[in-house]
């Protein structure tokens, strides 16, 4: 039987997974923008927070799997709307 989730929980979810992806992106451009010899220990630092920020991203996904949400490849809304209907007749947001 498949968990569902509240739309609240939908909305924080995908708000989440959202937001994980959005500051690895971040940290993993300002990886690659870090160069030089003075830039080589913060580069690392940078990369290993863009991968730590993709884990919980990846956290996210499986417990939107487990309500049988797809994350929304639009900007996450904030406010209540009708939920879209995935393959599986999951919302997806
Ligand atoms: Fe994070």
């Amino acid at each position: 039987m498949v968990q569902k989730a509240s739309a609240a929980l939908t909305d924080m979810l995908q708000q989440a997974i959202a937001r994980e992806i959005q500051v690895s992106v971040q940290y993993m451009w300002q990886h690659v923008m870090a160069k030089g010899l003075e830039s080589a220990e913060i580069a690392d630092v940078f990369e290993d927070v863009a991968m730590s920020e993709m884990k919980h991203a990846e956290k996210i996904a499986e417990r939107l799997f487990y309500f049988d949400v797809t994350p929304t490849r639009s900007r996450p809304h904030q406010g209540r709307r009708e939920p879209e209907r995935n393959a599986r007749g999951g919302r997806n947001g």
